[in-house]
């Protein structure tokens, strides 16, 4: 377990929700829908946080949903329990997943990989547990491909990274490094956010 991840989002749970923005979560919550409303099968989530996506998500579903922080799934309890569906919660770290191998149909991810202190071996490490051919379905915040937006994001992230995210990731490309084929990239509000389909090789 990465104890200074993890201390670092314990950290920031209480206040999490105020400084997300009731904004921001409303001009994304039609492209979290959209994604989340393919879910199916056996799913994953990472990294559930305080239980923010969790209206988003289509009813009747039965998910594993992992965190890091202890304290962020403690301030998602309410949200967990008011889920039309299951809601499976446990503290893990994605560098070290305590799933076989090719267990799941699916994972999704929201708002996690600009937080991952490792991104390509976490992303290895969703890799091992879903199944060959299965989806792994992103939103993420990333580098802006614009020029101010791209500067902007880079110096918004000496300051971000202290308490929380960095704002300008590579997510893409790192996707690719770890081995995933890329299926589709929906670039969002001036490339600032991404959604990224993407399945694991079947061979
Ligand atoms: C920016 S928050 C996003 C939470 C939620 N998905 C949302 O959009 O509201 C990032 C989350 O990633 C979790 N996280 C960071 N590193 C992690 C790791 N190595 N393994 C599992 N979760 C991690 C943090 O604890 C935090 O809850």
């Amino acid at each position: 377990m990465d104890l200074a991840t993890q201390k670092k989002w314990d950290k920031a749970a209480p206040t999490f929700d105020l400084m997300a923005g009731k904004g921001a979560e409303e001009r994304w919550e039609p492209f979290k829908r959209e994604l989340f409303s393919t879910m199916q099968g056996n799913v994953l989530f990472l990294a559930l946080g305080t239980g923010l996506d969790i209206p988003f998500f289509p009813t009747g579903q039965t998910i594993q949903a992992i965190d890091i922080s202890p304290a962020m799934l403690e301030q998602a309890r309410d949200r967990v329990a008011n889920y039309d569906g299951e809601i499976n919660v446990s503290v893990m770290d994605v560098h070290n997943l305590d799933f076989e191998d090719n267990s799941f149909d699916q994972i999704f991810t929201s708002c996690t990989f600009c937080s991952v202190p490792d991104p390509v071996n976490g992303l290895k490490s969703l890799k091992r547990v879903l199944k060959p051919g299965g989806e792994l379905l992103m939103f993420e915040h990333t580098g802006s491909r614009y020029y101010p937006f791209k500067l902007m994001m880079d110096l918004m992230t000496l300051v971000s990274r202290r308490i929380g995210p960095d704002m300008n990731r590579p997510t893409v490309d790192n996707v690719r490094a770890a081995g995933f084929d890329i299926t589709e990239v929906n670039h969002i509000f001036l490339d600032v956010v991404k959604t990224i389909r993407a399945t694991k090789p079947v061979t």
